[in-house]
């Protein structure tokens, strides 16, 4: 099948991936083959839930973000009546993209081709010379996804009979969270805008890399050499010294803890509380002595929520697939209400440290991702996932948990991935209708 003529909702299972996805080893033709990325799309970008944005960004009524789910162009908006929806940017008349400003306020939306304009509901409200049009306008609309929100988070899915948001994410809302209640009124804004930085490498290896804490002394060496952070201690050291740990939270969604190896508040920050210290009051003051302290000295969590959400610390972090070959990784800092100036300065400047065009983190993650895809390209073979099996527990919650340096998170990721991109089609997801 011509991937570029595949509809959403229309699922090939052309690829066993059961045949390439074992315990400890993944086949590396899941990040090389097109028919699986074709697959992906079907089954995990149009057809379950995916990260689109925060509310924070159009707290507005008319105000929008234009955004990628999958391949498709969308559009978060602020409808009339307050609540958020998500719709796709191709217009009801002839498929011209409807916005084409990444982000933006208005009344209506207006299709720059012939001038159809819509509400912000998505429905065709007017056309140019409506004399020669003699339809119904209630036919064409922007078409609606489901969408769902979980404090403040929006997801979507093209296919209207997935389970509920909370279902998906399961255990993981309370890494969503532990995210929200770094602020002491417990609302994050995604406000400071968004860098996006191309890989030429497949989108798994960007969840992947995420939760993998065995490369970071390698990969990140020279970011080791350069600043003492609190990653020295806490993925960096020693095996047997570091107390971090991978958390296998279920549905995909994996995290590595850092916070055993934190002995004091704010060392995730790789700062003190003296030097924030009204932040430190209006924390102790928002959650009690016990549960603020606890937080202020575990920090937020560093986790991924399948498929293409990234909650990395104080950053936000969207992987957008391209094709197999190809992504962007979307970042922004997570700014927190109800905090001092200076501590979202603080926030904004270390993600730029970490994460911008000129930083550590990502400069080092992207190439190494880039190298796999390359080595991978024309003769794809077994990888191994198996560190960390022969000592993983499985904690009160439910949760598998290993060693930082462990291949756990890896291996849920892949347990998940297998099951989505094998699943019956459910009923509600038809194949939409292609013309020749
Ligand atoms: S394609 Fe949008 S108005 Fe014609
Ligand atoms: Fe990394």
């Amino acid at each position: 099948m011509n991937g570029s003529t595949m509809a959403i909702g229309e699922r090939t299972d052309a690829v066993d991936v059961t045949s390439l996805i074992e315990t400890d080893r993944v086949h590396g033709r899941l990040y090389t083959d097109p028919a699986v990325f074709e697959q992906e799309m079907a089954h995990i970008f149009y057809g379950g839930w995916v990260f689109v944005g925060h509310d924070s960004e159009i707290p507005d009524v008319g105000q929008y973000v234009r955004r990628t789910l999958g391949r498709e162009e969308v559009l978060m908006v602020r409808r009339r009546d307050g609540s958020v929806g998500v719709m796709s940017n191709r217009c009801a008349h002839r498929g011209n993209l409807v916005c084409i400003k990444n982000q933006g306020k208005e009344r209506y939306l207006t299709c720059p081709y012939h001038g159809w304009v819509y509400d912000l509901e998505g429905k065709l409200r007017d056309v140019p010379y409506p004399d020669g049009f003699a339809k119904d306008k209630s036919e064409f609309t922007l078409r609606a996804l489901r969408s769902e929100s979980y404090r403040g988070f929006v997801f979507a899915s093209f296919d209207k009979s997935v389970p509920p948001l909370v279902d998906h994410l399961g255990k993981a809302t309370i890494l969503i969270d532990r995210a929200c209640e770094m602020s002491p009124t417990g609302r994050i804004r995604l406000t400071a805008g968004w860098s996006k930085q191309r890989f030429y490498a497949n989108w798994k290896m960007l969840p992947e890399n995420d939760t993998d804490g065995y490369h970071v002394n390698d990969v990140h060496a020279s970011f080791a050499e350069a600043i003492d952070s609190q990653y020295d201690a806490a993925v960096m050291g020693n095996e047997t010294a570091i107390r971090s740990e991978t958390k296998d939270w279920g549905n995909g969604h994996t995290e590595l803890d850092f916070s055993p190896t934190y002995d004091a508040p704010l060392k995730w920050l790789n700062t003190t509380p003296q030097r924030f210290p009204e932040y430190t009051r209006s924390m102790l003051a928002a959650y009690g002595e016990a549960k603020g302290n606890r937080i202020l000295r575990n920090g937020p969590p560093h986790a991924v929520i399948f498929p293409n959400l990234f909650l990395g610390e104080m950053n936000i972090v969207i992987f957008q697939p391209v094709n197999v070959n190809e992504c962007v990784q979307w970042h922004t800092p997570l700014l927190l209400d109800g905090v001092p100036d200076d501590l979202n300065g603080r926030i904004i400047r270390n993600s730029e440290a970490a994460m911008g065009p000129s930083a550590f983190l990502l400069a080092d993650d992207s190439v190494i991702s880039e190298r796999q895809q390359i080595a991978l390209r024309d003769r794809a073979d077994w990888l191994d996932i198996s560190r960390g099996l022969n000592r993983e527990r499985v904690d009160d919650l439910g949760v598998i948990v290993g060693h930082v340096t462990d291949e756990g998170t890896n291996r849920a990721f892949w347990q998940h991935y297998r099951k989505v991109m094998t699943a019956d089609t459910r009923a509600g997801i038809r194949p939409v209708a292609r013309s020749a």
